[in-house]
């Protein structure tokens, strides 16, 4: 359902003062054909009302004819900014940037947060917005997760449908989705929940079996048949199953990019306000499927890039696959138990 400019105004007043915005801040809020119109006009409210300074820029979109699909994460790399110097000068002199558009995983984004710049992705529709602005409460609780991933040398990841994967870890850093930026230099996305990291690389090995209901991402789809994949030394070297394994192989394949396979970020699900179920009700082209990433208890995987995490891979392809049901290990220690979470012994959940 709709909702009404002051409800967002809220949300978006309670976002940039979770991230710090003072009076007299430069905030640039980051634009192009998607954007969605009510988000854009109740950010620029909001950031005027507590004080900033407020820029907008829109810039073109890039990549539609290579794409095959409209979302917005269906193909990565190159972005609006790639050699467009006085955009980048422009979002570098920025204490915070809305980017209502998507930057993520270019390398102009890893070049603008290293100037200390803030940078805050919120492309979900408004009412998702609405639904999941992000609290300190919700920044405390994948604060706790981080703290269980943190040092753990293994993730053990196995599931009754078959799954049983093996990734070490220590490599890459662990990254925390809470959904604002509260330090300088610090990339979010609102709403999220989550945490996550990258298995070493060429090490992780084993079987993910995604069950009925496990979800793709960008395909948007609710997996109806089991798909196995085999994970050898960090690599997905077999998708095998029915139309489902099919339709994800094809579409992989139209990349023509070995990196594509490679295993990318792993992690869990944080957000209660998120629901495993609500992708099945909007249109795929109405969302990216944040509920899908964040719903409590998901072991959330992908095959793709890790220049993300600091490494050297960068493929156009990214899937992301939130799984249901699974059960997470560190070091042999339980984080998640057949889709629950299970609290950090050391605080108070
Ligand atoms: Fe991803």
């Amino acid at each position: 359902m709709a909702i009404s400019d002051n409800v967002l105004i809220d949300a978006w007043k309670q976002v940039l003062t979770l991230s710090q915005l003072k009076a007299g801040d430069v905030v640039t809020v980051l634009t192009s054909d998607t954007t969605h119109p009510q988000t854009l006009r109740t950010a620029l409210v909001a950031a005027g009302s507590l004080g900033a300074r407020v820029n907008r820029l829109d810039l073109p979109p890039v990549n539609g004819e290579k794409a095959h699909s409209r979302d917005s994460l269906a193909y990565l790399g190159t972005t609006p900014l790639t050699g467009n110097r006085a955009a980048i000068a422009a979002l570098k002199e920025s204490d915070l940037v809305l980017d209502l558009m998507t930057l993520l995983f270019s390398p102009e984004q890893h070049d603008i947060l290293a100037s200390g710049t803030k940078i805050l992705l919120a492309v979900e529709p408004p009412e998702v917005l609405a639904r999941m602005v992000p609290t300190e409460a919700d920044r405390a609780r994948v604060d706790r997760a981080a703290a269980q991933l943190e040092g753990a040398r293994e993730m053990h990841v196995t599931s009754a449908a078959g799954t049983d994967l093996r990734c070490p870890l220590g490599q890459y850093p662990v990254i925390q989705e809470y959904g604002f930026v509260d330090q300088p230099g610090r990339w979010d996305h609102w709403p999220s929940g989550f945490i996550l990291t990258w298995p070493n690389e060429a090490q992780a090995n084993g079987r993910i079996v995604l069950d009925r209901g496990d979800i793709l991402l960008p395909q948007k789809r609710y997996v109806g048949e089991p798909i196995t994949l085999t994970v050898k030394e960090g690599f997905v070297t077999a998708i095998e199953g029915g139309l489902d394994a099919d339709l994800l192989k094809d579409y992989m394949a139209s990349f023509d990019d070995p990196q594509a396979y490679a295993l990318s970020h792993i992690g869990w699900g944080l957000q209660s306000r998120a629901r495993w179920s609500t992708l099945s009700l909007y249109d795929r082209e109405a969302t990216i499927g944040m509920d899908a990433r964040a719903f409590e208890g998901n072991f959330l995987f992908s095959m793709g890039p890790n220049n993300e995490a600091g490494g050297d891979r960068v493929t156009a392809c990214h899937i992301d696959i939130p799984m249901r049901h699974c059960t997470v290990r560190l070091d042999g220690q339980v984080v998640v138990e057949n889709g629950r979470v299970i609290g950090n012994p050391l605080y108070q959940e």
